[in-house]
Order: structure tokens, then sequence, then C-alpha cells
């Protein structure tokens, strides 16, 4: 099995060694818990690589990712060779569901990826109901598979349950689950971010959460740690 680096010298330990190629993860986590920020550290680890990368974006658009990306010091435009961000709207995305999935076999035929960011699905999941959301995700699958791409799929969690997607559909199409979180002790106190991972298919991966913090180098995980 080959391992995919995260791009994040924690995470890539806690997976013991990295996603294997052709994965296909969840990054789960309420707003501001850092998903497009670890996408955008495996985004950057593939183009430090010379791999080509593709970013689906319905949330920022392309200046603004990268604007967020090198934020975090990662030089996203020295490799706009290799990069292609495309920014969808949910909205529109819903209007013409019949045409997305050749849409989007065309967007992925023009680059070829060998990784994927799709960021956030929550947006476009809210606009279906469980038999669409599982129809379409199953598309996308579909689509990052017969590629041969790794992918990371990034979804708000569920208010009740934190180590869920909001719809707890996206966990079925995926080969693994990466949850973050938040933990306050008290109001005062200055969140604690945690990250774990549920689930990785057929890898004998670390499952205490750890803690993280997010800085201008971006994700920072503290393997060595445990929360309190
Ligand atoms: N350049 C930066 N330096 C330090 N922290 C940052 C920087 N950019 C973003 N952050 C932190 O990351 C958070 C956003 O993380 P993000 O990955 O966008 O979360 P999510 O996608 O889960 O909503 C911000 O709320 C801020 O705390
Ligand atoms: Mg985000």
């Amino acid at each position: 099995m080959k391992l995919v680096s995260t791009g994040i010298k924690g995470l890539d330990w806690m997976l013991g060694g990295g996603i294997p190629q052709g994965y296909l993860v969840s990054v789960i986590g309420s707003c501001g818990t850092g998903k497009t920020t670890l996408g955008l550290h495996f985004i950057y680890e593939g183009l430090k690589n010379g791999e080509k990368c593709l970013v689906i974006s319905f949330d920022e658009d392309e200046a603004g990712l990268i604007q967020t990306a090198e934020g975090y010091g990662m030089n996203f435009s020295a490799h706009s060779d290799d990069l292609l961000i495309v920014r969808l709207d949910a909205e529109e995305v819903k209007k013409k569901v019949e045409g997305f999935e050749d849409h989007l076999k065309r967007i992925f035929e023009t680059i070829k990826p060998l990784r994927v960011l799709i960021d956030p699905l929550t947006i476009l999941e809210t606009l279906f109901d469980d038999a669409g959301r599982y129809s379409f995700l199953a598309k996308i699958r579909g689509i990052v598979k017969a590629i041969g791409a790794t992918g990371i799929i990034t979804g708000e969690s569920n208010i009740e349950k934190p180590s869920s997607s909001k719809f707890g559909i996206m966990e079925y199409v995926s080969d693994g689950i990466i949850v973050l979180k938040t933990y306050r002790e008290n109001e005062l106190e200055e969140a604690i971010l945690s990250i774990e991972i549920i689930k990785m298919r057929r890898v004998n991966h670390q499952r205490k959460p750890r803690p993280f913090t997010i800085s201008n180098r971006g994700i920072e995980v503290f393997e060595e740690s445990e929360l309190m």
C-alpha cells in the first residue's frame, strides 16, 4: 500500500505514514476547526512533489483560497501549472444536477489529478434529500476512484454528534474519516483543537485524539501530547 503524505507531520504519524493512495477521506468538523487548512496542506504537499492537484470549492473562490494558502506560507502561485481550482455554485449545480456528473468528469479529465480536495461538501448536501445526497456523493466517489486520485472531502459536523457529518452520508462513501473538534474548559479559556482518526480502512492508525494548533504556518499536530 503506497502512502500519501498529508503535508502535516503529526497527522502522517497518526496515520502510520500517510493516507493510502487512492483513498477518499472525509474531514469533518465545525466551522473554524481547520478543515480547509488541512485540505490546503494536503494539496500543497502534492504541488511540492510536482503532482497535478484539483480543488473543487463550494466556498471561497480561487483568489481567496490562494490568499488563505499563502497566509500559511504555502506558495501556491509558484505551482499554477499543476493546480486547478474550480469554484462551483451549489445552487447552479442543483439546477443542472443531471449535467453535474459530466461536468465534474470533464473537470477531472482536463487535469487528471493525483490529489483532489472538495471543500466543503455540506453546502451541496444541504440542497438534496437523503437519497439525492447519497446518489451524488456516490457519483463523486466514482469519479475520484476512476481517475485514481487520492481525495479529501470536507464537511460540517452534526451539532448533536460532533464526530459525525451533518447528514451522516459522507461517511458511507469514505475510506477514512478524520474529525476535528474544539474543546473549551470555560468561556474565558482559549479553545483547544483536537484531531482524531475515526476510521482508515486497512490501516492500524492511532485512535487517541491529539491536540493541534493553527498558526501562520498552518496546522501543527502535537503527536506527543494527549488531551487532558
Ligand atoms: N494565517 C493564519 N494564521 C493563523 N491562524 C490562521 C490563519 N489563517 C487562518 N487561521 C485560523 O484558522 C481558522 C480557519 O480555519 P479553516 O481551515 O478555514 O476552518 P474550516 O474550514 O474548518 O472552517 C481561522 O478561524 C483562524 O483561527
Ligand atoms: Mg472551510
